[in-house]
Order: structure tokens, then C-alpha cells, then sequence
């Protein structure tokens, strides 16, 4: 049965520095496989575990927004489907499955976030 571990905590605590030497510990000590998930927006689990991490889940939203917000103003996609016909749920499962970063008995999933409206970091805020 998988085990689920979370950190939380306020700014600069050391919840990345503990959560790579748990990983770390996981790794060397267990049998089973580990998958760690960093869903700061501001990712940089991947560095603490060495590990290059290209996509985070907020780029491939990004990504599967502007596609569809693409196939709208052209009209070429069926509603649910992305150009080329694959379906919204395939195409993000395959780039969900695409980002993982792979490393030594432990993969990363990053959830991050892209820059710009609906980043909810203090440059994009708006005042109402
Ligand atoms: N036990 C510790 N003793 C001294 N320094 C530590 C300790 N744990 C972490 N640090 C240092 O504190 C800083 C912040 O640590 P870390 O990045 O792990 O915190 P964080 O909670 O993930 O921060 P953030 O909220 O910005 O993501 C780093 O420079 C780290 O090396
Ligand atoms: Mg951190």
C-alpha cells in the first residue's frame, strides 16, 4: 500500500531540505518506488534531487489552454478535442506522463505554474 508524506509549513522552514532527505532516506532504505511531487509554484525540489525537470503540470496547462483557446478563434477542433483530434483528458495524460522526471528509484512531478494572469504571485496581483 503506498504511503503518503506531506510537508507544509511557512516560507524558508526547510520543507524542501527535509523533503529531499526524506526522498534521499526512501531511496536507500525501502524497496518501493517514490514518487515526489513539488507543488510549490516556485519549484526547486528538482535541484535539491538532482534531477532536470523541463515541464511542470501548470506548463502543460498553460500549453492546453492556448491550444484550445488557438482551435476556437480557427475553428478546426471539435468541442472537448484539441487539434488533430486527440481529446483534452489523452493529450493531458500523455504530457502529464511526459514530464515526470526520472531518476534513481525515485520520479518528480512538478506542479509549478507560468508567470503572467492567474499566477497568484504579489507582481500579478490586481487590486480590485
Ligand atoms: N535545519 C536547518 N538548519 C539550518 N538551515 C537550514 C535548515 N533547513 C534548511 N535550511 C536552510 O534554510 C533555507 C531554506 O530552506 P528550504 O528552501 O528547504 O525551505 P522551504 O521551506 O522549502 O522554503 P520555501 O518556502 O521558500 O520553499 C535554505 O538555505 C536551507 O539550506
Ligand atoms: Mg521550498
Amino acid at each position: 500500500m503506498a504511503t503518503t508524506i506531506a510537508l507544509a509549513g511557512k516560507g524558508g522552514v526547510g520543507k524542501t531540505t527535509i523533503a529531499g532527505m526524506v526522498v534521499k532516506y526512501l531511496v536507500q532504505n525501502k524497496k518501493e518506488a517514490v514518487l515526489a511531487i513539488d507543488a510549490d509554484p516556485s519549484s526547486n525540489l528538482n535541484m535539491v534531487l538532482g534531477l532536470d525537470l523541463e515541464w511542470t503540470v501548470g506548463d502543460i496547462r498553460e500549453d492546453m489552454l492556448s491550444q484550445v483557446k488557438e482551435s476556437l478563434v480557427t475553428g478546426g477542433a471539435a468541442m472537448g478535442a484539441l487539434p488533430g483530434g486527440v481529446s483534452k483528458r489523452d493529450y493531458l495524460d500523455y504530457q502529464i506522463r511526459s514530464s515526470l522526471a526520472e531518476g534513481d528509484h525515485v520520479d518528480l512531478i512538478a506542479m509549478g505554474r507560468s508567470e503572467g494572469p492567474g499566477c497568484y504571485c504579489a507582481v500579478n496581483h490586481k487590486p480590485a
